[in-house]
């Protein structure tokens, strides 16, 4: 049988994507995290080898020596380049620092780092520089991606920037996009992508409850789920009539004499200002306050509608509102650690189960903890067939590396 590549991995979590790595025929020999729901998740679904304990008290000789990868989705809240001079003012911000330690003591082949969208536009890309020059200077050649889970076949428009380096000297492997939109012109040769009502269809009708039960023919787990429905949100205070607005700021924008293509040069949108003077099928809009603003001066409009369009209040959103919130026939928005969505057509929020299938996670993949902790585990999870195809493109590239390697050691 063919050797197996192995696996360290940190902040595993409740290991999604280290069940993508093993779906695709990878070992994980040594796992960490420090979150105890999501350890215990880990140990029942994967295995023992998951330590629990804060990365930053275990010191390296407690890790095995040799693998071939580390992964590692780092947690990077509130990230700064500049104020703190490195320094460790928050913890929390260098926990990347911890995949740079054992890259440089264990020297794996390969590494995957993952994180939030929001890495690439902190301090105005700086972060995510220092971040990959960190990783260069040990050695490796470093690249990094924002990706779509959506177009890998993932329920979910969840996009997540990953980090790959290797010190083989080769290039760093990404999957190939296999789905899109089906009346993409371009790409015809795409699967269509997943929606929310493929996937999680079946329990819509299905009453939640705490214990597992049988359903054609297959035990559902963790079918539970918040339901407080009502939330609130900052809404206009008044009542706004479109057509009135449109009418009134094509009024000003004629009478200054901006077109339409300069007032979004000067905002820097593509197509956003053609909606604020459109009114024929209600597909307009009408500008945020800070962009009302910004048109006041440039226009030169008077006071009449400043109070209605600007002034906002809270206010609780009704369940019909909500009933929005997801999308039914598409793939879902982002599955967040935070509190899951409200499903498209009942009077709760996703079921845990219902997140985890989005998720990708198998069916029998079963969740512990608090109703919060388990769908922060989930929240927090690289999605599990998006970890199988990473890793996948990976082992490839491993395995045409080894072929090269025996290839030239014959020749010499
Ligand atoms: C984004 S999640 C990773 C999820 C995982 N990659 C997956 O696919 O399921 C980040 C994890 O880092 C863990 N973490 C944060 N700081 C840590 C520390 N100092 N030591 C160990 N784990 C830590 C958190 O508990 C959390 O589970």
């Amino acid at each position: 049988m063919k050797k197996k590549y192995t696996i360290a991995s940190l902040f595993s979590g409740c290991g999604g994507l280290d069940l993508g790595f093993i779906q695709a025929g990878f070992e994980v020999i040594w796992a960490n995290d420090f979150f105890k729901e999501a350890v215990e998740t880990y140990k029942y679904n994967i295995g023992n080898h998951i330590v629990y304990g804060d990365i930053t008290k275990i010191p390296s000789s407690e890790i095995p020596n040799k693998f071939d990868i580390l992964l590692g989705g780092f947690p990077c809240q509130g990230f700064s380049v500049a104020n703190t001079k490195r320094s460790m003012e928050d913890k929390r911000n260098f926990l990347y620092k911890e995949l740079l330690r054992l890259i440089e003591d264990k020297q794996p082949k390969f590494f995957v780092g993952e994180n939030v969208k929001g890495l690439l536009s902190m301090q105005k890309g700086k972060v995510i520089n220092m971040i990959v020059d960190d990783f260069r200077s040990l050695g490796y050649n470093v690249e990094y991606r924002l990706i779509k889970a959506s177009d890998y076949g993932v329920p979910q428009h969840r996009e997540r920037v990953f980090i790959i380096g290797n010190r083989l000297g080769i290039k760093n492997p990404f999957p190939k996009i296999s789905h899109g939109l089906v009346n993409d012109l371009y790409n015809n040769s795409l699967t269509p992508y997943l929606s929310v009502k493929d996937v999680v269809g079946h329990l819509s009708n299905i009453r939640t409850r705490d214990l597992p039960f049988e359903l054609n023919g297959k035990t559902v787990y963790n079918h539970v789920a918040r339901t407080n429905v009502s939330d609130n949100f900052w809404g206009r205070k008044h009542q706004v009539n479109q057509h009135e607005i449109c009418d009134y700021l094509k009024y000003w924008r004629n009478k200054s004499g901006w077109s339409t293509k300069k007032i979004d040069e000067h905002f820097g949108y593509a197509h956003t200002a053609g909606h604020w003077f459109r009114k024929d099928n209600n597909s307009g809009s009408i500008p945020k306050p800070n962009d009302w603003w910004e048109l006041k001066k440039i226009l030169g409009f008077d006071d009449k509608f400043d109070k209605i369009v600007t002034e906002f209040e809270l206010k609780e959103i009704k369940f019909e509102q909500s009933l929005r919130i997801n999308n039914w026939e598409l793939p879902s928005d982002t599955i967040t650690a935070t509190g899951p969505e409200i499903h498209p057509n009942r009077e709760r929020r996703m079921s845990v189960r219902e997140c985890a299938i989005i998720q990708t996670f198998p069916d029998d993949f079963v969740f512990f903890g608090s109703l919060g902790n388990m769908y922060k585990q989930i929240g927090n999870a690289v999605p599990v067939l998006l970890g199988k195809k990473i890793a996948e493109s990976i082992k490839n590239a491993l395995d045409e590396y080894e072929k090269n390697k025996s290839k030239r050691n014959r020749s010499n």
